[in-house]
């Protein structure tokens, strides 16, 4: 099969500095058009132009690297180039010159996903796909995908010698997807992983071995999804992770494409989560549990995860699945989630919580205490929250409410976004039917038996101009949606449906801006 021995070429077709000054230009043509309604104040954003998946996620001589797939030149997905901001302490931000732009024959439609790792000489390599139209024109023939190096001038990882191919696609066996490479070594040897869609259209994870992390050899494959309508995974991740018994287990994400809804999984056109399970080198990836979303929000998807310190941390894009996109008519479109950790719990599932780099944001706090809702009112907890996180607890013995919980984003025209335990469906909701901009519908995570047992539902909300994070239960579940607030001032209130709420203890953090507006 596949095997790539030969060096890397580099094949330019453009003078990469020229492209990035117009890269630059596209973002601050967008900028000056820019609403700043829904811009976010501590979310990752490009200044303006589109962006999706994170990139090049990396901790390197005292910074925090966030890279990301960046439209300069609007606000919707088309030629990609690689955006970056970094931080020394993961709460203020500065924004870095675009880092890559398309200017090698095989990129030349686009420098799209991948990773970073450091190498056995402490400098961190860069590993992405090569896009090119199979038609040399547009998606109809589908794509023509090749993975490539680049590696840093210097330590601020703000200019890239690119090296070229070092994985060539073989197209007779896959079916055009072939990307979004992830690095790790393990055990003395180098594995790469990526996306393929195989002949059969099948959603696989391809492994790939090295020594000196430039020449690649295939070594198998490392995962099919086993739902056939699944022809897909994006942005795949492959890393140990030890659980409470200080036992090793592997996890693999992925951001699958083609399955269908079902009940209340696969609401997103495409779906982005992970299965635990064991693996040797040698062999493909054994899972142990079924598969579980990441994020139960309406806008989460192409997550990439990175260790550092022993630490598992992972950041999210917040996907606008359905159009009409309300933010595209604002200059920019797409935000980053804030970086999480991700801890194994002894039940074989994943709990993702903000890093806790990230309660620097927090400037000012105020206790509201213990709070009762009587049945079917409301109270106000802020009259106008731009950029505020809540933490709150519900009392579900002494709760009677059908749904108890929040309207956030609530506007003086009604618009509304409900953030509620729901004792119907035993479940944490997000629902935005009464909002008046962007996508409605509702999205569930349902809760499980010790949760539903427990005294209390602790909750962290999130609450930015344009979305929300909700951390249920110290991450065990998350809900990351868009939520567009109408005109005016956007209160916050807490809210009891058909019975009433027991709210035993409520904080309202102010938070900071990151420094990127
Ligand atoms: C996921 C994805 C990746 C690809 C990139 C292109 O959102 O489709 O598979 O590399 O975005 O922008």
């Amino acid at each position: 099969m596949a095997t790539t021995l030969t060096d890397p070429v580099p094949t330019p077709i453009a003078d990469h500095d020229e492209r990035l000054a117009r890269a630059e230009a596209g973002v601050r043509a967008l900028r000056a058009t820019r609403n700043d309604r829904w811009y976010p104040h501590y979310h990752i954003a490009s200044d303006g132009g589109w962006i999706n998946d994170p990139n090049g996620l990396c901790r390197y001589d005292g910074r925090w690297h966030v890279f990301y797939q960046l439209h300069p030149f609007g606000t919707q997905w088309g030629p990609m180039h690689w955006g970056h901001v970094s931080s020394e302490d993961m709460v203020t931000w500065r924004r870095e010159p675009i880092a890559m732009a398309p200017s090698l024959e095989q990129e030349k439609d686009g420098v799209f996903s991948g990773s970073a790792v450091i190498g056995d000489d402490g400098k961190p390599y860069f590993y992405y796909t090569g896009h090119r139209w199979a038609n040399g024109r547009d998606n109809t023939g589908g794509d023509w995908q090749v993975q490539m190096l680049a590696e840093p001038t210097d330590g601020t990882l703000t200019r890239f010698t690119k090296r070229g191919m070092v994985i060539d696609c073989p197209t007779d066996e896959v079916d055009h997807h072939f990307r979004d490479p992830k690095v790790f070594k393990h055990e003395g040897t180098w594995y790469m992983t990526f996306g393929v869609s195989s002949r059969e259209h099948r959603g696989q994870m391809w492994l790939y071995t090295s020594d000196d992390m430039v020449h690649w050899t295939f070594e198998r494959v490392l995962f099919e999804h086993p739902d056939p309508d699944v022809y897909m995974l994006e942005c795949p991740d492959f890393f140990p992770i030890v659980n409470p018994d200080g036992e090793r287990k592997w996890v693999i994400g992925f951001s699958a494409q083609g399955a269908r809804p079902h009940g209340f999984a696969n609401r997103n056109r495409d779906n982005a989560g992970y299965l635990v399970g064991s693996w040797q080198p040698g062999n493909a990836f054994v899972p142990e549990t079924d598969f579980r979303p990441w994020d139960y929000g309406h806008n989460f998807y192409a997550p990439q995860s990175f260790t550092v310190d022993g630490r598992q941390l992972m950041v999210g894009w917040m996907s606008p699945f359905v159009e009409p996109i309300d933010m595209q008519e604002d200059g920019w479109c797409g935000n980053l989630t804030l970086v999480r950790e991700i801890v194994l719990g002894a039940d074989n599932v994943l709990r993702t919580v903000p890093a806790a780099e990230q309660l620097g944001l927090r400037t000012s706090r105020e206790d509201l205490g213990a709070v009762e809702v009587p049945t079917n009112q409301e109270v106000t907890v802020c009259e106008d929250a731009e950029a505020i996180e809540l933490e709150m607890t519900i009392d579900l013995r002494h709760t009677t409410a059908e749904r108890a919980g929040l309207h956030v984003h609530a506007t003086p025209d009604g618009s509304c976004t409900a953030i509620v335990y729901d004792d119907q469906l035993q479940a944490v909701v997000i629902d935005r039917q009464a909002a008046v901009h962007g996508d409605k519908g509702y999205r569930v995570a349902p809760l499980g038996k010790d949760e539903l047992e427990a005294a209390e539902l602790r909750l962290r909300v999130f609450i930015d101009r344009g979305c929300v994070e909700v951390v249920v239960n110290d991450g065990r579940e998350v809900l990351s949606s868009y939520s567009f607030p109408g005109e005016g001032p956007r209160a916050v209130r807490l809210v009891a449906e058909s019975g009433s709420m027991a709210v035993p203890s409520l904080t309202v953090h102010r938070l900071a801006g990151n420094g990127l507006e």
